[in-house]
Parts: structure tokens; C-alpha cells; sequence
């Protein structure tokens, strides 16, 4: 497994290699394993954005939005059916994963009145501590972080134990952002609601890494990116998921004239749309919505369960050769051993992690990065990474470690790791 050969005869026999074309890719290098982070370019993305700004924008400007209004629901519609596991009208595109966050955040918590406790998990996205932090703090409520292993991620029994009668909400993500830990969606819904407590599924490291099946797992509300492995590009609307049942009996915070039922009537007061819609805010991003819709169409070509099963090969390959190669450099491994308690990523850490980061990026035309205090993360996303590329990645990383190359690099931290 650590011949070069393994790999060559693995992306021989790799049944999406031809999916690699469907991007744009600066050949041969770098190799980017950061999709996790900033997924690449397809190349329909960049035709589909030209004929809109061109054509669209450029020729029927404010008449296209006869055709635009609809881009929310249909792209919903489609992360829906291929990679979210829900039904038609269940799911939007729309603001940011953070904002998305908020307005079920205070949804949830305005449906479960009297209960004074929210859940996260400590080692959570910083984005989703602080929001759900500040919602606690402005309604009096209490905020408790649930201490997980590290490299493991949240167990089912940490969940169960911290719940009880005062809480009101849990908000957990399918996939650890640093260790890539794969959390049980099925039961950990299934105790937080039996609870009676409200469950939200940040799903931005889950999302085209890994299969999700919110409806089968029962899950009431859920967020996350599209910026990651869907490809949707920089700063790309996110999706927001409110499972039918609860549509009408929900209501979201930022109640903009995009909710509003009849809403080029102009009217007041607030008439919110039946369904879906009410959770539809401002103008949305047409630019960003399109982007989405191409990147989503093209993975959805190879389907999601092909796209996990050359995933978890991926991840093998990085953890073998982390164990044949690295682990005697002082490198531990900081994600599940188990694919199947595994996302889309691998962290290695190293007490020297950032600077043995910078090194790469700088001395080896390799892109992972680096989450403090001690990871690297590595994403060999499965729709447009070659299982050499992984292969040579690792072999420069144990070169440059045996060389001591990162010894010359600057310790002080750019403002983007
Ligand atoms: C788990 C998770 N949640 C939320 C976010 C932030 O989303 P945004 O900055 O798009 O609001 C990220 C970004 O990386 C993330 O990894």
C-alpha cells in the first residue's frame, strides 16, 4: 500500500476519474486538499455565471427576475433529492450558514417555551458556539457545552446524559469540522426528541461527503454550506432544511418581504407564505444561487454513494501512509481509525502543525490547512482528487518533516489558515 504503484492502479480503476474533467484544475499543480474548506471550480459553473451576467443580467436586467424568484426552491429542491434526503419544498438556499443558524436557532427555541438550556458540543464550529452563545445570553437562557473526545466526536451517550427536562434545543454537527468525526444523525435525533428538546443538524462538512437521510433519520431542522464539497463557490448562499410538519407551526425571526405571501402587494402587516417560503428573508444572491445549481448538478451526475465510496477510500490511503510514514515523525492521528465514524477529511496533528502547514504550502505545492491548536487537515475530495495525488502529498510531507524544512518558517500565523 505505500508503493506509488498502489495508488496508480487505484485511479486506474477508479470509476469517477472522469469526473476530474468536469473542473477547472491548474495542471499538475498544487494538489488541494482544502475542498473541504473552498471546494474547486466546475467548469459548467463558469459558462452557466458568463451566460447569466451576459445574457441575463446584461440583457433582461430586472426582467430576469420573472425566472430568478424561483432559483431559492429549486436549488433546494435539487441538494434536496440528491444529497439531503428529503422531500421536495423542504429545503431553501438562502443567507449564510451563520444567519441560517440563527433563524432556526430562535425558531426552535420560541417552540419549546419554559426550557432554559441549550446544547452544543465545545469543540463546535466557532460560528455556531457564538451564535447560539449570544441567543442564550439575549433570552436568559443557559448555553452548556458538552465536553466530546477530541478525535471520536460526540457519542450518543454524551448527548443522552446532558439532556433533561430544562432543555430546549441541541445543535450538533453531522461532521467535526477538525477531526472529520461522522456523529449517529438517527440516534442522536432520536433521543433529543424523544427529550423533547429540538434538534439542529449543522451538516456544512457532511454535505456531498457523506450520505444524509433527514427524513429517515426524522431530523426536525438542519443547516449548512455549499461552498465545501457541493462547490457553490466563494462566500455561496447556504441551505436551511424545516421538515414539513413543523413549517407552519415554526417561525423564524427575520421576517422579510421575500416570506411575505402576496408580496409585490406591498402590504402590511407580515403575511408569511405557507410552507417553505416564510423562511425566505431578502433579495437572494442569483449569482451565488446559479453557481450552486451547476456545482450540485454536477456531482449529483455521479451520485452520492459513489462519491462516499471513493471518499473512504481516500481517507484510508492518507491513514495508511500516515501510519507507515508519519506516525514515527511524532504525527498522531486526530480523526476516527473507522470509515464509517469518518467524513470527508483527515487530521494529522503535530505539536509544530502550523508551521509543517506553511511548509507545504510553500516549499511542496501542496494545499491542506491547518485548524489550532495542533491539526492539519487533509481533504481528498472524492470528485476531482487522484488517489497519486494523495500518495505524492504524503511522501512531500515526510520529506519535508525528515528535512527539517519547516524550521526556517516564520512561527507568527496569517490571518487565513
Ligand atoms: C461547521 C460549520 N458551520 C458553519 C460554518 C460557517 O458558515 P458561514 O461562514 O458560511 O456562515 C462553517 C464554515 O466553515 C462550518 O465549517
Amino acid at each position: 500500500m505505500t508503493e506509488r504503484a498502489h495508488a496508480e492502479r487505484l485511479d486506474a480503476a477508479d470509476p469517477l476519474r472522469g469526473l476530474r474533467a468536469a473542473f477547472e484544475i491548474p495542471e499538475p499543480e498544487p494538489i488541494y486538499l482544502d475542498g473541504n474548506s473552498l471546494g474547486r471550480l466546475p467548469k459548467a459553473t463558469l459558462e452557466r455565471l458568463s451566460a447569466l451576467v451576459r445574457d441575463d443580467w446584461g440583457g433582461r436586467v430586472v426582467r430576469g427576475w420573472d425566472a430568478w424568484m424561483e432559483l431559492p426552491v429549486r436549488v433546494g429542491d435539487a441538494l434536496a433529492a440528491g444529497f439531503l434526503g428529503a422531500r421536495p419544498g423542504e429545503v431553501i438556499v438562502s443567507d449564510s450558514t451563520t444567519v441560517n443558524l440563527y433563524r432556526l436557532a430562535v425558531a426552535a427555541l420560541q417552540a419549546r417555551p419554559g426550557r432554559r438550556v441549550v446544547l452544543a458540543a465545545a469543540d463546535e464550529f466557532p460560528t455556531d458556539r457564538y451564535v447560539l452563545g449570544g441567543l442564550a445570553e439575549a433570552r436568559g437562557l443557559e448555553l452548556r457545552l458538552l465536553e466530546t473526545d477530541p478525535v471520536e466526536g460526540v457519542a450518543v451517550g454524551d448527548v443522552a446524559t446532558a439532556l433533561g427536562p430544562d432543555v430546549a434545543l441541541v445543535c450538533l454537527s453531522h461532521v467535526n469540522y477538525r477531526s472529520g468525526a461522522l456523529a449517529d444523525m438517527a440516534a442522536i435525533t432520536a433521543a433529543v426528541q424523544g427529550a423533547g428538546a429540538m434538534m439542529l443538524w449543522d451538516l456544512s462538512h457532511a454535505v456531498g461527503a457523506v450520505p444524509i437521510d433527514l427524513n429517515g433519520a426524522g431530523a426536525q431542522l438542519a443547516v449548512g454550506c455549499t461552498y465545501k464539497y457541493l462547490n457553490g463557490g466563494p462566500g455561496a448562499p447556504a441551505f436551511l432544511y424545516v421538515r414539513r410538519e413543523l413549517q407552519d407551526v415554526l417561525r423564524q425571526p427575520i421576517q422579510g418581504w421575500f416570506g411575505q405571501r402576496d408580496q409585490f402587494a406591498m402590504g402590511h402587516p407580515y403575511d408569511p407564505q405557507p410552507g417553505i417560503g416564510h423562511f425566505l428573508t431578502g433579495t437572494p444572491s442569483v449569482l451565488g444561487l446559479v453557481a450552486i445549481e451547476a456545482g450540485v448538478e454536477v456531482l449529483a451526475r455521479a451520485g452520492i454513494e459513489a462519491l462516499r465510496a471513493k471518499s473512504t477510500a481516500l481517507t484510508e490511503l492518507v491513514i495508511a501512509l500516515w501510519r507507515a510514514w508519519l506516525e514515527p515523525l511524532g504525527f498522531t492521528l486526530g480523526s476516527p481509525a473507522d470509515p464509517a465514524r469518518r467524513g470527508g477529511h483527515v487530521a494529522l496533528r503535530h505539536p509544530d502543525a502550523y508551521r509543517i502547514d506553511r511548509a507545504l504550502v510553500e516549499r511542496a505545492n501542496v494545499v491542506p490547512d491547518f485548524r489550532a491548536p495542533d491539526r492539519i487537515r487533509l481533504a481528498p475530495v472524492a470528485a476531482y482528487t487522484r488517489f497519486t495525488e494523495v500518495w505524492d502529498a504524503m511522501d512531500r510531507l515526510r520529506r519535508l518533516v525528515e528535512a527539517g524544512e519547516r524550521v526556517a518558517l516564520d512561527p507568527a500565523r496569517s490571518r487565513v489558515t
